[in-house]
C-alpha cells in the first residue's frame, strides 16, 4: 500500500521530521518559507494530509469538498486559523496538540506579568542605552506582584497552569472567568473565585491574563468598553490570541493612562504590531513566544504526528477538534 502523501508547512524539528520521513511520503519545507494561499489550495488536492500551523491561513477555499485530503495535523494548541466548519463539510478530519504547551505558555504569560509590574523591559533599555547612574531610592518604581490580584480568562489547561504560578508561587488571589462552570475543588486548588461574568472582574483586579480560544466568538472580547471597565493601574496580559484584544483600543486607553500596561505576546496581524504600541515604555512586546521552549516544540510536533499515525491507522485522533 502507498504511504499517505504528507505537507508539513513549516520547518519542524528534526527529530520530528525523521520520524514522519519513517512512516509517510513527506514533503517538508526546509526553508521554513510561508506557503501562499495558492500552494496550500493546490496542496489540499495533492497531498492527503496537511500539517499546518498558526502562520497558515486555512478557509474554505482550501477546504473545499472533493480534494484528496483527509486530515490537518495543526502543529499548536490554537486552531482559529482553520475553519473547521468547512473542513467539517468537507469530511476532512483535524486535530491540535494541548496539553504540552501549557506549562510554557503559562511561563511566558507570568514573565510578561512581571516585566510590565517591575518595568524590567523599560529598566534594560534605560542601562543598555548607558542611562545608569546608580541606584536612586525613586528609581524605576514598579507594582508588588506578590498578594495582587489576577483575572483569569479561560481556565483550560493553560489559564489554570497561569494560576498555579499566580497562586501558588507569588500568593495572589485569583479570580476566574470561564464560559462554563469549573469545578469547586479544581477552583480550590488554586484558591481561586468563579466570576459570573467578565464585567465583572474588571475592576476588581489588578493584572488581567487572557487565555481563552481566539477565533470569531471571543474576536475584540476586550474592546474599548471593556478596557474602560478596568481600573487605571491594572495591566493586560495576552499570550491567547492577538483577535481578543482590540489593539487598536488597547493603544488608546494606554495613550490616555487609562490603563497602566500591557504584556503581549500574540496581535491581531501578526507579524505586524500596532505602530503606537512599540514606543510605549509600559508595554512588553515577545514575538509570539509562548511555546517557544526545545522540549515543547519536540513535544508539539511528536503530538501531530501520535494524531496523524492515528487518523491513518483508522483510529479515533485522540486530539481531535473537528
Ligand atoms: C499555539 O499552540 O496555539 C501557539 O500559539 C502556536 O500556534
Amino acid at each position: 500500500m502507498p504511504k499517505p502523501k504528507v505537507l508539513v508547512t513549516r520547518a519542524w524539528p528534526e527529530a520530528v521530521e525523521a520520524r514522519l520521513k519513517a512512516s509517510y511520503e513527506v514533503t517538508l519545507t526546509p526553508g521554513d518559507v510561508i506557503h501562499s494561499a495558492a500552494d496550500l489550495r493546490a496542496a489540499a488536492g495533492e497531498y492527503d494530509a496537511i500539517l499546518p500551523t498558526v502562520t497558515d491561513r486555512i478557509g474554505a477555499e482550501v477546504l473545499a469538498p472533493g480534494g484528496r485530503l483527509k486530515f490537518i495535523g495543526n502543529y499548536g494548541v490554537g486552531y482559529s486559523h482553520i475553519d473547521t466548519g468547512a473542513a467539517k463539510a468537507a469530511g476532512i478530519v483535524v486535530s491540535n496538540t494541548p496539553d504540552v504547551l501549557s506549562d510554557c505558555t503559562a511561563d511566558i504569560a507570568m514573565t510578561l506579568l512581571l516585566m510590565v509590574a517591575r518595568r524590567a523591559g523599560e529598566g534594560e533599555r534605560f542601562l543598555r542605552a548607558g542611562l545608569w547612574d546608580g541606584w536612586r531610592p525613586g528609581q524605576l518604581i514598579g507594582r508588588k506582584v506578590s498578594g495582587a490580584t489576577i483575572g483569569i480568562v479561560g481556565f483550560g489547561r493553560i489559564g489554570q497552569a497561569m494560576a498555579q504560578r499566580a497562586h501558588h508561587g507569588f500568593g495572589m488571589k485569583v479570580q476566574v472567568q470561564n464560559r462554563s462552570p469549573i469545578a469547586s475543588e479544581v477552583l480550590a486548588a488554586y484558591g481561586a473565585r468563579q466570576v459570573a461574568s467578565l464585567d465583572e472582574m474588571l475592576s476588581e483586579v489588578d493584572f488581567l491574563s487572557l487565555h481563552c480560544p481566539g477565533g470569531a466568538a471571543n474576536r475584540h472580547l476586550i474592546d474599548a468598553r471593556r478596557l474602560s471597565l478596568m481600573r487605571p493601574d491594572a495591566f493586560l496580559i495576552n499570550t491567547a490570541r492577538g483577535e481578543v484584544v482590540d489593539e487598536t483600543a488597547l493603544a488608546e486607553a494606554l495613550a490616555a493612562g487609562r490603563l497602566a500596561g500591557a504584556g503581549l505576546d500574540v496581535y491581531e496581524e501578526e507579524p505586524k504590531v500596532t505602530e503606537a504600541l512599540l514606543t510605549m515604555e509600559n508595554v512588553a512586546l515577545l514575538p509570539h513566544l509562548g511555546s517557544a521552549t526545545r522540549e515543547t516544540r519536540d513535544a508539539m510536533g511528536n503530538r501531530a504526528v501520535d494524531n496523524l499515525d492515528a487518523f491513518f491507522a483508522g483510529r479515533e485522533p485522540p486530539d481531535r477538534v473537528a
